[in-house]
């Protein structure tokens, strides 16, 4: 099946193929960038962000630009009718008479789902709530093959908010399709991998471990994605408080990690890694940030069909 028209809302919208096919295209991108700035011409992106964004709606506006289409939206739900009380359903519905492709990032769990069933053009999921984020997902593991070749036989390390990290779940679901990769999960008790996610791991006979220390899941780790505590989902501050910084790799911690460990972090980054890991060559993370643009661009011609 073609990618053509299609929506993403969580990673397995896409098969192991397609993602492939995504990834191939993505590399093409990097190495031949100015053969695409025009292929998009006359296209037309739309970004429905009602939550803040950085990376995620930067990339995906510099993506379309690039691509030589134009972009449209909003970063700041009250500027638009969402103020005044208008629908996911309706404001989709409107959007979609004026733009391609559409990109919404949302608090609530399952709103991209929503938009999609109302939308003539494809939608993408850029976050829902602590649910999906599938577009992230594209580009970790565009990131992990261009630096590591493959997927399998990898222990992956993941810290931090895996409760409410939707980075998290997207990106464990989309590597369970992979053989031989082992997930040590190190979170604090109140932030462990939801319940969904476990069984998911379950299902699929995935090696999986739940821990606390990071310090000593280190030796053994390939991968190592660290995530921020993320605060707007906690019920109360004083929860997130005390949570926050349970975890800070620093250049002393890393000593005990494999000279070809992978550090990744989806980013904004607060205080779980420390600057000082920055300048390490295993810090992979602002290289991870600028493969989202790339991915992004496959990802747009993709849906739109143009190749
Ligand atoms: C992540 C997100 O929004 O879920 N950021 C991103 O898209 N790169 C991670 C986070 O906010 O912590």
């Amino acid at each position: 099946m073609e990618l053509k028209g299609r929506h993403l809302l969580e990673p397995l919208n896409f098969s192991v193929a397609e993602m492939d096919d995504i990834f191939e295209l993505a590399e093409r991108i990097i190495k031949n960038p100015k053969n695409y700035a025009e292929v998009c011409k006359g296209q037309l992106l739309a970004t429905l962000f009602y939550e803040p964004s950085t990376r995620t709606r930067f990339s995906f506006e510099a993506a379309m630009l690039r691509l030589g289409g134009q972009v449209i939206g909003f970063s700041e739900p009250n500027s638009s009718a969402v103020a005044k009380g208008e629908s996911i359903a309706d404001t989709i519905r409107t959007v979609a008479c004026y733009a391609d492709i559409a990109v919404m990032r949302h608090p609530k769990e399952g709103s991209a789902i929503i938009a999609s069933k109302y939308s003539d053009i494809p939608v993408v999921n850029a976050g829902d709530g602590g649910h999906q984020h599938p577009t992230q997902t594209l580009t970790d593991l565009l990131t992990i093959k261009l630096e590591k070749g493959s997927f399998e036989n990898t222990t992956v390390g993941l810290c931090g908010d895996l409760k409410f990290g939707r980075t998290v779940h997207s990106l464990i679901r989309a590597l369970l399709r992979y053989k031989g990769v082992k997930f040590v999960l190190i979170s604090p008790e109140e932030l462990k991998i939801p319940e969904y996610v476990r069984e998911e791991m379950k299902r699929a006979g995935a090696d999986f471990e739940e821990i606390l220390d990071l310090k000593a899941a280190l030796p053994n780790l390939d991968v190592l994605y660290m995530t921020r505590v993320q605060r707007e989902r906690f019920f109360n501050e004083a929860d997130y408080i005390r949570l926050k910084d349970t975890y800070i790799l620093d250049k002393a911690k890393l000593s005990h990690a494999k000279e070809s460990l992978m550090i990744l972090h989806p980013l904004p980054r607060v205080n779980e890694i420390s600057t000082d890991v920055d300048s390490d060559p295993r810090a992979t993370y602002f290289r991870q940030a600028k493969n989202g643009m790339f991915v992004r661009m496959a990802l747009i011609m993709k849906l739109l069909g143009i190749e």
